[in-house]
């Protein structure tokens, strides 16, 4: 049979695929931007024919309908990266979550979760009868390979990307089409703080550094004060819009790589359609699984590799927190650790966690003395080497406990810092700074006391009152 007969004989509609589907039936679905709302729609409107199936998903940009009430004893989804719409539901119990370093989640998947059924989203085929994953092959594109059932939508929105994210249409059971515009990820404002993060991390990368960039506001903002570099590469787990119109200037060009010279190596695009139209047949982006781009390996096969990363808390020894906050689950390790060991084995590599010195508007430190009860440690201590914030850069690696606490203080937000240093003196019995260290801070932390609003306010005046009684 040529391709297209092959095609048209498993062209059918989204219900007639999602029959192959049985009771007890573990599906995994392609996430982000390639995750298939055409035929899980499907499986919503039938939940009441289904029993207890299992949805595993890595992370939706979409409603979660699975954690709703009436899916009940019909759907459960086991995610791998806690979002917006599930987040409650996995703190409730209603929702799975399955927690593993992104570089080993295609083998979890294969070989421990298991699952007999795959719905992806692919490209229309190509002139041979090749589709492709497009922004989306992670472990996506694998499950193809073992999964007994495979059911692809089959949507013109999905671009068509190098690498290794094709599979010709042998390789699946059903074809379902249903054109609509992919999930997007919108870029927001860069925020000032944002900003002044982005500036003390391009401190720290130099011309021909090959990057690795998280998603959100930090990456973006640093992406913002590269022009000044130049020979950058780029092999990242996944990316936003930000760096798009740095590879369009050549800024990055993939000059100096040691493995795949000349090409952007990313998992996944996880953007709007400025991305996606800029990987759209573009020779030069290589989407590959996960368990290659990921691997802490591979990584460090390009030097002068640096990792960007981001959390929410980091303790005074430099436990980094980026996934939980206290029992709640908010997102998960994604690739953070294997790009902060990929890095940190490359030659002249450096790894980067880059976060705001205060969270919840302001209300407290993420710099702290002790991780909140119910954390789990994302990155351990000894990984992590540069911590940035918007005061600054902290060198960690080859300090000791008290010098590491000492470079964490400095770089906190100042109205912090009077409770940090009390903190200091209760675990190391001494103070941190000597009587000319703090005095050459004090007015800084004074007016920012001062400028503090709301019920913090009078706690961190006495913090102040506290330090000064010893000084
Ligand atoms: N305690 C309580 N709440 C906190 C907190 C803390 N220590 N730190 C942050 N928060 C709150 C924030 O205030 C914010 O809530 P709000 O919007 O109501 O104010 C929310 O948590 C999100 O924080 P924010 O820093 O804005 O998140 P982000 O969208 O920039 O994402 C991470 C930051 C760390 C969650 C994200 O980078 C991540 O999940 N990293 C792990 C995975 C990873 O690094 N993968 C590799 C790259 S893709």
């Amino acid at each position: 049979m040529s391709w297209k007969e092959i095609y048209n004989s498993k062209l059918v509609s989204s219900q007639e695929a999602i029959k192959a589907i049985k009771n007890g039936d573990k599906v995994v679905t392609g996430f982000a931007c390639g995750e298939p709302f055409g035929i899980e729609r499907a499986l919503v409107e039938n939940y009441e024919n289904y029993k207890d199936v299992q949805i595993i998903n890595m992370l939706t940009l979409g409603d979660s309908p699975w954690c709703e009430p009436r899916m009940k004893g019909h759907f459960t989804l086991n995610c791998l990266f806690a979002s917006q719409s599930n987040r409650k539901a996995i703190s409730t119990g209603v929702c799975e979550f399955t927690t593993s370093h992104f570089y080993e989640i295609p083998d979890v998947i294969k070989n421990y979760m298991k699952p007999r059924v795959s719905i992806v989203m692919v490209s229309p085929p190509d002139e041979h009868g090749y589709v492709s994953f497009g922004t989306t092959v992670d472990y996506t594109r694998g499950t193809t390979d073992y999964c007994e059932i495979v059911i692809a939508q089959v949507n013109k929105y999905m671009p068509r990307t190098f690498g290794n994210s094709i599979k010709h249409v042998r390789d699946f059971t059903y074809f379902v089409e249903i054109d609509e515009p992919l999930p997007e990820v919108k870029s927001v404002e860069i925020s000032d703080i944002e900003m002044r993060i982005g500036k003390n991390c391009s401190t720290l990368i130099h011309d021909g550094d090959c990057l690795q960039l998280g998603i959100g506001g930090i990456p973006n903002a640093i992406c913002a004060q590269l022009w000044d570099k130049k020979d950058l590469g780029l092999h990242s787990e996944l990316v936003g819009d930000g760096v798009v119109d740095l590879l369009e200037a050549g800024i990055i060009n993939n000059k100096k790589k040691q493995t795949n010279n000349g090409r952007t190596i990313l998992g996944a695009a996880f953007g709007s359609a400025k991305l996606n139209n800029y990987i759209n047949n573009n020779p030069s982006v290589e989407l590959h699984p996960i368990d290659y781009v990921n691997n802490p390996i591979e990584i460090a096969k390009n030097d002068n590799m640096v990792s960007i990363n981001s959390c929410l808390q980091v303790d005074l020894l430099g436990q980094v927190v980026s996934d939980t906050v206290g029992l709640n689950q908010f997102s998960a390790v994604g690739g953070q650790v294997d790009f902060v060991r990929g890095a940190t084995m490359s030659k002249g590599g450096r790894s980067i966690i880059a976060m705001p010195s205060t969270a919840k508007k302001g209300l407290i430190s993420r710099i702290v003395p002790l991780i909140t009860e119910g954390s789990a440690v994302t990155t351990p201590r000894n990984d992590v080497n540069y911590v940035v914030t918007e005061y600054g850069v902290a060198q960690l690696k080859g300090k000791t406990l008290k010098e590491r606490a000492k470079a964490l203080i400095l770089i906190s937000h100042p109205k912090f810092r009077p409770h940090l240093i009390l903190e200091y003196r209760k675990r190391f019995n001494e103070d941190v700074f000597t009587k000319e260290e703090l005095k050459e801070q004090l007015d800084e932390i004074k007016f920012n006391i001062d400028n503090t609003v709301g019920d913090i306010k009078e706690k961190l005046k006495n913090d102040l009152k506290n330090i000064l009684a010893n000084n």
